[in-house]
């Protein structure tokens, strides 16, 4: 095998190379689905625009009883039975989202707790739709360098918690979801094999989700367009524009770094935002668009979560075969934009596909044991502090 140009910079001095393979994937959508027609009933707008300007059809709406950390989590364990890996053996848990379920905790402590990885870091990423590419990047980098040998990267979105429902031109894009991998070390070359990230902040104000913390709305980059407090607002047409440009740029990009061409690669996993985008990028790069993976005629753009469902539904169809080289490219607000190249197989000795019996029974059993050690450490807090009150000590004793 010929070394990509990333791998000889990685081991010096005869270094034995160490290397992220994806062992493990999962997926979680919302039961609901919302069709054009019902768009139809929400805004001035028809099933023929819909399909015929984005390929949407249809995208899942999160009920009441989902949220971003319960998407998330079921994402999370499928990839976990997947891999055969127990909570415990995750050191750390990343989770990309523009709709975290606070602005902190984060999603991934709590999705941490509910798993019961007692022994993993866990924090949120934000890079809009280009996330999920950052965080696989980001725990591939903590692998490689020896500092973990275990990773979960999720990408969960509720989108429609941050629409403005009047706004036809983005309203009818989104829908919610969530998608994760498990990624471990390995000696065996493959895996993850380079990567770009990308951003662009002269281009804020075209893609946002102001928050708390923002610049006055009416006096910063935001003047002159109609951005709201925890809404979504785009400027589809220059998102197009951007989006078309650099997808193709950043899958070659991302190949060079890897010694590859075009001619290697089998599959694209692209960020699933318009139909419209990923045409474009295939006829830029001269390739047949049947060479991406597209569902967003079903889920419409999940955000952080599009590429890790994309590649779930792709696997589960029989489209990624062992030693496949595969490209992931996301973009989005930010700007940011991000490209990946993964050489696919699971290693001999990292377990994967198997999903033993007993090990799926003790993943069962450690969710079940974290619900109710997150219980009775809270209970025991609230009682420590009814006790201390009762007795009249002090809580905080100077030193
Ligand atoms: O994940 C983050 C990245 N996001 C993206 O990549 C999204 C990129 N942008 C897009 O996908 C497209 O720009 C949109 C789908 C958002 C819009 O498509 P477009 O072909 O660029 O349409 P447009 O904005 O140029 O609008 C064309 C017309 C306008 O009417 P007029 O001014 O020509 O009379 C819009 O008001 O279509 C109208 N329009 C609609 N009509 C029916 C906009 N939204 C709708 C709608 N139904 N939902």
């Amino acid at each position: 095998m010929v070394m990509p140009k990333s791998e000889k910079a990685f081991l010096r001095n005869g270094e034995q190379g160490i290397y992220a393979h994806v062992v493990g994937w999962g997926m979680a959508v919302p039961d609901t689905v919302m069709t054009n027609h019902d768009m139809e009933a929400i805004v001035e707008t028809s099933d023929e625009w819909i399909r015929t300007r984005t390929g949407i059809a249809e995208r899942r709406i999160a009920s009441e009883r989902d949220s971003t950390a319960s998407l998330g989590l079921r994402a999370a364990q499928r990839a976990l039975d997947v891999a055969d890996v127990l909570p415990t053996e995750i050191d750390l848990i990343i989770v990309a989202t523009s709709t975290p379920e606070n602005i902190f905790p984060s999603t991934a402590s709590l999705i941490q707790h509910r798993l019961g990885a007692v022994k993993a870091g866990a924090f949120d990423l934000s890079a809009a739709c280009s996330g999920f590419v950052y965080g696989v990047e980001m725990a591939t980098q903590a692998i490689r360098s020896g500092s973990i040998a275990t990773a979960m990267v999720i990408g969960a979105e509720t989108m429609s918690r941050v629409l403005d429902w009047q706004d036809r031109s983005t309203c009818i894009l989104f829908g919610d979801g969530a998608g994760a991998v498990v990624l471990q070390a390995s000696n065996a070359p493959g895996g993850v094999l380079s990567a770009v990230l990308r951003s662009d902040g002269s281009g804020a104000d075209m893609l946002s989700i102001p928050t708390v913390g923002s610049e006055d709305l009416s006096n910063s980059y935001f003047l002159a367009s109609e951005h709201r407090m925890f809404k979504m607002y785009m400027n589809g047409g220059e998102v197009f524009k951007f989006a078309a440009r650099v997808v193709g740029e950043s899958i070659l990009e991302a190949l060079e770094k890897a010694d590859l061409t075009l001619d290697d690669v089998s599959l694209i996993v692209p960020h699933q935002a318009n139909m419209r985008i990923i045409q474009s990028a295939a006829r830029a790069l001269k390739l047949d668009v049947s060479r991406f993976v597209s569902n967003l005629d079903r889920y419409g753009n999940t955000s952080a979560a599009s590429i890790p469902i994309a590649l779930c539904e792709a696997i589960e169809q029989g489209r990624v075969k062992e030693n496949d080289n595969l490209v992931f490219v996301g973009f989005g607000g930010g700007l940011t934009w991000a490209a990946m190249v993964l050489q696919w197989g699971i290693p001999q000795g990292l377990e994967g596909y198997s999903g033993s019996r007993i090990k799926r029974q003790r993943r069962r059993a450690m969710y079940t044991l974290a619900h109710w050690r997150t219980r009775l450490l809270r209970l025991s807090r609230v009682i420590n502090q009814f006790a201390n009150r009762l007795l009249g000590r002090d809580e905080h004793p100077e030193e």
